[in-house]
């Protein structure tokens, strides 16, 4: 009989949080669930979770197997892998540019009207070549697993062109291939109307529905669509017509919503049963009430608000209160959210969503992972799911959120194989 035998045994941890738990996005209390194991250790076979748990329980589990591998943690903490389920990774370009113009007091929506924003970083994606785009965009994806990320949501939407956009989802997938973070993909033909249509957005619609969204189905490139719900982008009408098309041709629906103006936008994700919406900050209660009644998981973004000066926030305790799972994420992206890095956004989700650490941690773990349909893989170190587990250079869960603005990252496992060590990449 051949010996059973674990991979790697990681041990002497200080605080292990594993987000165990029943299946499913954590709402209201179950947000704060979350528990430290004192002296704990996470056994890996073949890149999954064997067993994770009190060191001493699961060397005794262990008994008789053979371990080939073993990593002293040193006493640190452990958290799975983070999960970033919103960023627009790949794209051309930056933005610099833009900063005086807010230092100016041009609002966001200003400086798309006049074809900067998101259509400036339009013209740079579709000048990028594809190795321009995946060379720039692996850089980033190194930064957020640096950080702690292990899996990573992509949009596309800086395209804007049938060629254009496949061009950015193969470059998701290419990095999907060939970077130790898993990728997620979206198709996000309808982040904003592109300047050849101006003034005839239904056309744009039209051609969304007609013909990119089955050709990104055919290619088989994204797993959901996007939609930019706004003032002056998209209408709830428009985007209830693409999102639609999608759900019919198979896609899981997600919606930028209410992310400056009430716009409708949590309804309408409640209406078509969104596995997310995105943004919030100007949701209604209404919004949140639909949002709850179809289980549709809120992704907040507070990074974005900051960097946009906004006053506002999305009203995270009211949506945990009510008993609307909420997710945390980058947004990264050029313009709203230039950051990489899930670490500031957990000093943003407590300091301004007014969130604790560990409904921090769990909106960005095992709910992040469920807002990308990844639950049953990611999100927490159970037995069978991916072996992604992040070790950081700090003594407790709060200390992350608490001491801001730098890297507490020192190991990070994916898929069981050490791909962070000491702070860089292995
Ligand atoms: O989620 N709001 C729309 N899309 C992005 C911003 C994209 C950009 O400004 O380039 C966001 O914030
Ligand atoms: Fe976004």
């Amino acid at each position: 009989m051949v010996q059973p035998q674990i991979d790697l045994l990681v041990y002497n941890i200080g605080c292990l949080i594993t987000m165990q738990g029943n299946p499913g996005p954590r709402k209201g209390k179950e947000m704060s669930e979350v528990s430290c194991i004192e002296q704990g250790a996470v056994a890996i076979k073949d890149g999954k979770v064997f067993l994770a748990g009190r060191e001493k329980d699961v060397r005794l589990q262990l008994a008789g197997m053979l371990i080939k591998e073993e990593l002293d943690a040193e006493n640190r903490l452990v958290t799975p892998g983070l999960i970033d389920p919103h960023t627009h990774l790949v794209h051309g370009g930056s933005r610099e540019n833009e900063l005086a113009l807010k230092l100016k007091g041009v609002s966001y929506l200003e400086i798309l009207a006049q074809g900067g924003g998101i259509l400036s970083t339009v013209k740079a994606t579709r000048q990028a070549t594809e190795e321009e785009l995946y060379q720039k965009a692996r850089k980033s994806l190194d930064t957020m697993l640096l950080y702690g990320a292990t899996t990573v949501e992509a949009k596309s939407g800086y395209g804007l062109t049938l060629d254009d956009e496949l061009k950015q989802l193969r470059v998701a997938r290419r990095l999907d291939e060939t970077h130790p973070v898993d990728l997620v993909s979206t198709f996000m033909g309808a982040h904003a109307v592109p300047l050849e249509y101006k003034g005839r957005s239904s056309e744009f619609v039209q051609l969304v529905i007609e013909q990119m969204l089955p050709k990104v189905k055919e290619a088989g490139l994204a797993e959901f669509c996007d939609v930019f719900c706004e003032h002056g982008v998209f209408t709830v009408e428009e985007s209830r017509r693409i999102l639609s098309a999608a759900k019919e041709m198979g896609f899981g629906m997600k919606i930028h919503a209410d992310e400056i103006e009430p716009m409708g936008g949590a309804e309408l994700a409640g209406e078509l049963g969104c596995i997310s919406a995105e943004h919030l900050l100007a949701a209604s209660d209404e919004g949140f009430e639909a949002m709850k009644k179809s289980g549709v998981i809120a992704v907040c973004l507070p990074a974005t608000s900051f960097n946009l000066r906004l006053n506002t926030h999305a009203r995270a305790r009211k949506m945990i209160e009510m008993g609307v799972p909420v997710a945390l994420s980058t947004d990264y992206n050029p313009g709203s959210s230039p950051t990489e890095s899930l670490q500031l956004v957990m000093t943003l989700g407590c300091l301004n969503l007014g969130m604790t650490p560990e409904e921090v941690l769990t909106a960005m773990t095992i709910n992040a992972a469920y807002a990308i349909g990844r639950g049953e893989q990611a999100g927490s170190l159970e037995p069978r799911k991916n072996a992604d587990l992040v070790m950081y250079d700090a003594p407790n869960l709060a200390y992350l959120p608490y001491h801001f603005g730098i890297n507490h990252v020192h190991t990070v496992i994916k898929k069981g194989r050490v791909v962070v060590s000491e702070g860089r990449l292995v």
